[in-house]
């Protein structure tokens, strides 16, 4: 029935027609949103990408057509034929952009029909994540994740130009790739022609645009897939987009004003010029923003700086403070102003158990009410304070009357990450800031280095081609702890959405960092040989750096997590329900590629 006619095509689509184009005869396609039988008329809401346009079906006029109407449910694939009605001024609908007219029905025909739903599609009442990831196609015709799309390509788009502008050369770069174990976990897949062996999907195509700046091609960019076998968190997927950019001839400061300038030509594109963006991003040191925020990308559209009081915690009396001073730690501390009253002890508990999460040991609280002295300090440490501590404690962090304080006290790392966990939940509960502000800014002067824990070696921090900063160079043999990287993120309202590094290119530097690592001239060829030797050959000074699509769109949307604007999102457990994916293979499969599978996880086909 359907698959035979001849198609009916369409005039316009359903987000177009207005009182300019009342009289004129059309053909729309489209969902049905919702259908009302009036008994004597019936209406359909049409439904495509592009809006919703009402139909009348009068039984008077068109007999057949309205015998169709009364059977049509929702979801149905229909067309129509009919004249666009300018709408009386009652029922004009100023919320939608058609509102002012309707289609006078001549003809229907059903394109297809729809099986029972298993959630509404027309409006986005309750249903359950894990249905909604099944049913993908489904809730893609929602409204919220619609709009989120139609944002993303938006986005795309205008980041694509504002690089064009630039003469960024788009080039793509593969996907099976060479295994180089680094950073995260790799996905691998086997190779059927050369049994035993391997390719990697890319965790970014870093060493490849390197490359490609050896190549002389100076200015390249990548919208890419990316992949990395990690937990997943709510803004984290295995596979995910970046837009890629690398640059020749270039510094620090040439590559981030570049950027920043691409940054603000997208996203004043992207918001048609409704958006207020500060002349410049503010720049801050890995260093500072430690200090101040406890983590590396802060939520800078509220205050709530973290305290240093190490100095003054050890005068009191509280053993968990002067231990950890004792021992080489720090006491920090976060004050809210005017929150004493709006915290119970169930509230303060669960922000204890949340330090307790992100590696504290402790959350110790103080509620300062009005006079001086120990005397206006309650809870229960405030026995082991002194009127002094007290002075002292409150003139350092600025406390007043009716504020609530929160203690870290450890080393300097868990301290202070426990404790910007701790700011950033106070930041979401207590509403501080307007969700719809963008503070964007630089984080800059990174370490090189990290110490890992087990193996008491130094492992570079991002990977290691990232150049260290000139001037710290001469630190790389007696301090490498803290030699600086020239690399730096690019954060919005406490992600991080970008970030990259100037690279080594002089092959000495090259091997002093390799040196420090560890890394035997011999392991780095078998490595990353392909790119030590290609910069033996011309190298120029370059430096780049990759925006996470998926996260700055869900910033910009405002979504709450970066499924919400992918089309085909992973779960949390790297599941995708729509397809079943992943899944067993054949015998057969396994066999082509020489690969036997040691045991398969209990109930694997329900993942
Ligand atoms: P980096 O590893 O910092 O740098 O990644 C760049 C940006 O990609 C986003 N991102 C992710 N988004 C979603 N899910 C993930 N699992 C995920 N991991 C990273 C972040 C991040 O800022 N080759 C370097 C770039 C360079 O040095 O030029 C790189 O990949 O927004
Ligand atoms: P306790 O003496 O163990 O009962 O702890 C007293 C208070 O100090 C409790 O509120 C703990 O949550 C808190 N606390 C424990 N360890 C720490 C720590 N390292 N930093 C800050 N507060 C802590």
């Amino acid at each position: 029935m359907t698959q035979a006619a001849s198609m009916w095509h369409r005039t316009h689509t359903l987000g177009e027609l207005n009182k300019s184009h009342a009289g004129q005869d059309v053909i729309l396609t489209g969902w049905i949103n919702r259908h009302r039988d009036h008994g004597q008329f019936i209406f359909l809401d049409l439904r495509d990408r592009y809006g919703i346009t009402q139909a009348v079906v009068d039984p008077e006029k068109a007999p057949a057509a309205y015998e169709i109407a009364r059977s049509l449910r929702a979801e149905f694939v229909v067309a129509i034929k009919g004249k666009v009605n300018l709408r009386p001024e009652g029922m004009i609908n100023k919320n939608m952009v058609t509102g002012e007219v309707d289609i006078l029905v001549s003809d229907i025909r059903i394109l297809n029909k729809c099986d029972v739903l298993p959630f509404t599609v027309h409006d986005e009442s309750e249903a359950s994540e894990t249905l909604r990831l099944k049913y993908r196609y489904l809730d893609l015709r929602r409204p919220t994740l619609k709009s989120n799309m139609i944002s993303r390509s938006k986005f795309v788009r205008e980041m694509r130009r504002a690089l064009d502008d630039r003469g960024f050369m788009d080039i793509e770069t593969p996907f099976l790739y060479k295994s180089t174990p680094e950073g995260a976990r790799e996905f691998l897949v086997p190779s059927r022609i050369h049994t035993g062996h391997f390719y990697a999907l890319p965790q970014s195509p870093q060493l490849f645009k390197q490359v490609l700046m050896i190549s002389g091609f100076d200015r390249y960019y990548q919208i890419v897939k990316c992949f990395r076998d990690e937990d997943l968190r709510a803004d984290r997927q295995p596979e995910f987009t970046q837009v890629d950019i690398e640059m020749s001839f270039v510094d620090e400061a040439l590559v981030t004003n570049t950027l920043e300038a691409v940054t603000k030509q997208t996203v004043t594109k992207f918001y048609d010029g409704n958006v207020k963006l500060p002349e410049k991003f503010p720049r801050h040191t890995y260093a500072q923003v430690m200090e101040d925020y406890g983590v590396d990308k802060p939520d800078m559209r509220f205050d709530l700086k973290l305290k240093n009081i190490t100095d003054l915690a050890a005068q009191t009396k509280f053993t968990i403070f002067k231990d950890a001073v004792g021992s080489g730690g720090i006491v920090n501390c976060i004050v809210v102003p005017g929150a004493s009253e709006k915290f119970s002890r169930k509230d303060l508990d669960e922000l204890s158990e949340l330090a307790k999460q992100h590696g504290g040991k402790g959350l110790a609280w103080i509620k300062k009410a009005a006079g001086a002295g120990v005397a206006s300090w309650s809870g229960p440490i405030a026995k082991f304070f002194t009127d002094e501590n007290c002075a002292a404690i409150e003139e350092r962090a600025n406390i007043k009357p009716n504020d609530l304080i929160l203690f870290g006290a450890g080393d300097y790392d868990s301290t202070k990450a426990m404790l910007g966990a701790v700011r950033n939940n106070l930041g979401a509960k207590l509403k501080l800031y307007d969700p719809k502000e963008l503070c964007f800014l630089w984080v800059t002067e990174f370490p090189l280095l990290e110490k890992d824990k087990e193996s008491n070696r130094w492992l570079a921090r991002h990977h290691p081609f990232t150049s260290p900063r000139p001037d710290d160079l001469h630190l790389m043999k007696s301090d490498p702890g803290k030699v600086r990287a020239s690399a730096y993120d690019l954060v919005l309202n406490g992600y991080e959405i970008a970030g990259g590094s100037i690279r080594i290119h002089d092959p000495d530097v090259q091997k002093l960092l390799f040196e420090t690592i560890g890394l035997t001239e011999q392991e780095a060829q078998s490595k990353f040989g392909f790119l030590l030797d290609a910069l033996k050959f011309g190298a120029p000074p370059h430096g780049g750096m990759a925006f996470g699509v998926d996260r700055m769109v869900m910033c910009l949307t405002g979504a709450e997590a970066i499924r919400d604007v992918i089309a085909f999102p992973k779960t949390q457990k790297g599941t995708c329900l729509m397809t079943g994916a992943p899944s067993l293979v054949s015998n057969n499969q396994l066999k082509d590629l020489h690969v036997k599978v040691d045991g398969v996880i209990e109930g694997a086909e329900h993942l």
